[in-house]
Formats: C-alpha cells, structure tokens, sequence
C-alpha cells in the first residue's frame, strides 16, 4: 500500500509529481507529501486527507525545484497525521525519502539511532531509514550509504530518497513492494506503478527484489544490494493514458465495469480458436501444462475478489478437468501446514501481482516443492516473476480499489485453462469442446447484454439504497458469486451490511435474521440447482424479506417469486458467473453512489495489499 514517485526533469517538477501521484492514489489516501530540492535545500509539504487537500495547500503556496518526491499513504506505523505523513527527513532536513512497506525491525534500530543523537519527528517506521542513511553517509558516499542502510532492514519496502548532497540523483531500492522506473525525454521517473508515469512515458524498468537504482537526467543505475551491476533493458508498456483516465465516466469503478467486454475479449485473443477446438497459450506455460502428472493436485491461493474467482475456478476444474482442487485464502494457506508435494501446482491468482499473502503463499508452495502458476493483470510484477508460468489476464490497469474487469478477466482465464486441461486429459468430447469454446468467445458479446441491464438496477437500487443489510445467496458456482456480490457492495459503501450466504446453509442460522423488508440478493439463474435456490427464495419470502433476483433471460416462471427481477443471458451453468458479475458490480455501484460513498476510494481500504 501507499504510492510513491520521484521525479527529475523539468519544470514543473510539483505539477509532475502531484500528476504522477494521483495515479497512485488508489494505494492509500490517508494522506499525502511531498519534498522539492529547490536548488538551496529540500522543503516539505504535508497534508491530512486525500490529494487533492496537498494540491489545494501547494496551489496557495507553490513549491518549486529540479528533483522531488511524494507520496500518498495508507497508513500502517502511526495515525494518518502530518507528522507522520511522507516523506521523512534525516535530523538535517538534508535528505528526503519516501517508502512503500514496512521497517519490521524499526523498534530496534531506532533506539539505537536515538543512542547516537538522532531526534525523531514521528511515529512511523519509515523515519529510521531516513536517519540510518544519515548516519551511514557520515563515513560513505550517499549511494553506498543507501545500500548499507538498506542492508540493515527487515521487512519490505519501496523507496525513494532524494539528497542536498546529490541533487540531480533519485535512489531508489526495492524489497518486497514494486517499484518501477521511468525513462522519459530529458527527464526520470522512480513510481510504485505504471499508470504514475504512462502521461510521460511508456519506456520503463521493472526492478526485481533487492535491487538499487541510481537515476538522472542521462541514465540510470541498476546494481544489487552489493553494488554489483545489474544490466536490464527497459520495456515498453503498451498500456495507454486513457487506461489510467476516467474517460467521462464519473468514477474509475463504472469506467471499469462498463470495460469488461473489451477486457474478457483482450484476454481470450490469441488464446482461443473455438471452430478448432484449440486453446492456445505461451510456450513456458504450454510447457508447464505438459509436466503435470496424472495424479496433479490444485490448490488455489488469492485474496478478496480474486479469491472468489478462484472458488469459481475450483468448481470448473474438478467438475471438468476432473483435478482435485482446494482454494484457499492466502492468508490461511501461509499459516497452516498445507500438504504440498511436487504433485502440487499452486495457482495464484492476483491482479496487482503484489498482494503480500498471496507473494508470501507462493513462496511457501515453492520451498516445499509444489509447483506455482499465477493468473496475473501486472507484467513484471512479483508474483508472476516467482512464478513457474504465468497466465496473464489483460484487462488493463485496474484502478478502482473495488476489482471488476480483473475479475471477469481471471474467470476468463480460469475457463480457458480448465478447458485446454480437460482436452489434455481426453475428458471432453470434441464436438462438446467446440461448443463450450464458442461459447467462451462470445463472452464479451454476452456481458453487453448483462450490463445492459444497468436502467433496470438503477431502478432496484433506488427502491433499497436506505436499506442497511443486505444478503446475497448462490449455490454451486453462484455461491463465489454471492460472496462477491456482498463484498462489492461492502467495499465501496460502508453504511451498509452485506453478507454472502450458500443458500444451502441458511437455515443454520442467517434466515433467522430476515425480516420484513430486508432485502436478499439471490442468484438464480438456470442450473442444476436452480429448483433447490427457488425453494430458498420461498423460505425468505415466507419471512417477509424482499427477493432481488437475477435470473436468466426468458425465465418467465421465475417472476412470481421475484420482488425485483434483473435478467442476465441464458448460458451454461459455469458461465453464469461471469454474466452475473456485472449486475451484481452495478446493484452495488448505484446504491453505494445513492447513499453518497467515496466509490472510488473507499474509507480504510487500498487497491494493492502489500502488507499483512
Ligand atoms: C484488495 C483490493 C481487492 C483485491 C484484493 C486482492 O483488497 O481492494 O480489489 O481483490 O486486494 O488483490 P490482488 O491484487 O491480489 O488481486
């Protein structure tokens, strides 16, 4: 969590780095800093709150310089405060730094910092970096002095100092949070992300774990954390500004739900050729496919969205892949004592690449010798560099911190490899591989039709936006989609309740909560467990809670149980999810805005969980 950037360039150096931060901001937004070199000294401006509070403040009294860093925080050491906002000064006011991560051993070498004089001016344990590289370049030049610090922390981090004492040098260092940089005309960026610096330059970096960057106007200088030289060509992104721009929309979240189409149709390309009957994927992961036995086992880890995504993929792959497949919570899987073997294949699925459960799950399954596969929307981030193969989803930069197009994207991509192993193990008839693969293609076509729906949700979301509890019910492969239809609607409005059930187990419990008017999503489109869902919507109806269905099209038996009806296109049972997610993304989206929600930026959250 918290971004980061550093700048050198041109002038404005303000306006760029606050430009490039406001791109970041959906990593945090407790509040915000920067520090100019001003060709004398280093000056620091700091507010509470979002960005936009720091640009007021900077508009008002402008800043200016030749070199800067900024960043906006999530806070984790310290309240969210000015004092302890980023970025952090050494006792001289002559260094300035910002960090993305945290310092697990603070406690220890800021006690022995303060033994040696240092004064501190906050909580975080950011500061001691700051000070550490102080004390170091007593005796060393700034860059060595970087590396040294850098040698004596524990934890993660991103950072990025900017020195009186070099001011036309960013240094910057990586360890467990992403950083990347920038190469831009005349001038250099250091960022926790693309999308920081896609208005300047598509020309970037991807910096692997424990290594350090020396950046100027004229080059950069990549070397380990020995000072060893490390030689990597940049790359070119071939995402756009517009990815990373609203575009009219009035929030990134409706940009992104209403991209889905284009985002479920850019990860099919190239991959699938459905009157073939052939799946086609790169040729590391082709290879990876080949290598698992008869006897291969699955285990899903991923966290929030992804993590329903992955339940979803469980049921695919048994039921047609025939693997036996346990899905896991990062969180969980890291602490228990999971069975792995090298019939094992991790998949970890992730959007950002970054989220440190799902990093630290895929390390585990590594040491134990299990192998690991990562569906992931991040090139170059870290899950998929530590990955054995990795099935990218393309559904372009998700800025939202409510994940939608990356969802559908890694259902796309769940479907496209459950069926190219389900070819592999001869478990499908070709003719019967035609149809589920024409069926894939026209996804894209078929969640226009879903999101079509969006006058019909609005309406519904009028009539229960005051409510302040909500149910959402599913079975089988619905039951992922119930818990991310509750947890859309949790993310993005916390004046409301909302909790995802399996319609089977309401009577253990939940079903003693209804009430009259408590309205309870349920997901019933056709299936095999279409008449045990009726039978639920009954037992709520009987009790006098409101049923919101989605149903499928042409289902006209369904309305008589329905107080509100949204319809999605008939398809496949294993498909539903994908078509059901739109109109549970909008439901949530129009009564979040209803009730005046940050939609965007969520109170308490952050899009890319980088810490535990
Ligand atoms: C955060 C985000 C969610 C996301 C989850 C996992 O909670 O707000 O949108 O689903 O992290 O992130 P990942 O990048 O690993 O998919």
């Amino acid at each position: 969590m918290c971004g980061i950037v550093g700048y050198v360039g041109k002038p404005p150096v303000v306006g760029t780095v606050l430009d490039a931060l406001s791109r970041l901001e959906y990593r945090g937004y407790d509040s915000a800093g920067i520090a100019v070199f001003n060709g004398r000294g280093i000056e620091v401006r700091k507010r509470v709150g979002k960005l936009k509070e720091l640009i007021a403040s900077l508009n008002t009294q402008p800043l200016e310089g030749q070199a800067a860093v900024g960043h906006t925080r999530w806070a984790t050491h310290g309240e969210p405060s000015e004092r302890n906002a980023h970025p952090h000064l050494d006792c001289r006011g002559e260094l300035a730094l910002v960090h993305n991560g945290i310092v697990e051993n603070y406690a220890e070498l800021k006690a022995r910092l303060l033994g040696q004089g240092h004064r501190f001016r906050s909580q975080t344990d950011t500061e001691v970096i700051a000070h550490l590289v102080e004390e170091h370049a007593k005796r060393l030049p700034l860059a060595e002095a970087f590396r040294s610090a850098l040698k004596e922390l524990r934890g993660s981090y991103a950072l990025c100092l900017i020195a009186k004492r070099d001011p036309t040098h960013l240094h910057g260092a990586r360890a467990g949070s992403p950083l990347i940089v920038g190469l831009g005309r005349g001038e250099a960026f250091l960022a926790s992300d693309v999308p920081a610096v896609l208005a300047r330059t598509r020309r970037v970096i991807y910096l692997n774990e424990q290594e350090v960057v020396e950046l100027s106007t004229s080059g950069v200088k990549l070397t380990t954390l020995n000072g060893t030289p490390v030689a990597r060509k940049p790359s070119t992104v071939s995402w756009d500004l517009s990815a990373a721009q609203k575009e009219g929309y009035d929030h990134f979240m409706l940009k992104e739900i209403f991209e889905q189409p284009s985002a479920v149709e850019r990860t099919l390309y190239n991959r699938l050729d459905a009157a073939k009957g052939q799946i086609a994927f790169d040729h590391r992961t082709r290879a990876f496919l080949s290598r698992l036995s008869s006897r291969e086992k699955f285990v899903i880890i991923a966290c929030g969205t992804a993590y329903h995504a992955g339940l979803v993929g469980g049921y695919m792959l048994e039921e047609l892949a025939k693997i036996p497949v346990d899905v896991d919570l990062a969180s969980e899987f890291r602490y228990r004592a999971p069975m792995l073997d090298r019939d094992t294949t991790v998949i970890a699925i992730t959007q950002s690449g970054e989220t440190a459960d799902t990093l630290a799950g895929v390390r585990l399954a590594k040491e134990q010798g299990a192998k690991v596969l990562a569906i992931c929307n991040v090139m170059g981030s870290s899950i998929p560099r530590e990955a054995d193969a990795v099935l990218y989803t393309h559904a372009g930069p998700e800025i939202a911190v409510a994940s939608t197009k990356a969802y559908t994207s890694q259902l796309t991509v769940l479907y496209l490899l459950t069926l190219s192993l389900a070819k592999r193990r001869g478990l499908v008839k070709p003719a019967r591989l035609r149809e589920l693969l024409t069926t894939l293609g026209r996804l894209p076509r078929l969640i226009e039709r879903s999101l079509a729906a969006e006058p019909a949700i609005k309406r519904i979301a009028r009539r229960y936006a005051r409510a302040r509890n909500f149910y959402y019910l599913g079975r089988r492969y619905n039951f992922p989609s119930a818990l991310e239809g509750a947890l859309k609607l949790k993310e993005i409005c916390p004046r409301i309740h909302a909790e995802g059930y399996a319609a089977g187990e309401m009577k253990h419990g939940p079903i003693s909560l209804i009430r009259n008017g408590w309205p309870v999503v349920f997901l019933a489109t056709d299936s095999t467990v279409y008449e045990k869902v009726v039978s639920n919507i009954e037992e709520v109806r009987a009790r006098k809670g409101e049923c919101l269905l989605i149903a499928s099209e042409g289902n006209r038996a369904i309305r008589r149980h329905a107080d509100a009806l949204i319809t999605v296109p008939k398809t496949e049972e294993l498909f539903s999810p994908i078509l059901i997610a739109a109109p549970l993304q909008l439901l949530a989206y129009h009564i979040a805005r209803l009730n005046g929600c940050d939609i965007d930026q969520p109170p308490n959250l952050a899009k890319s969980v980088t810490v535990e």
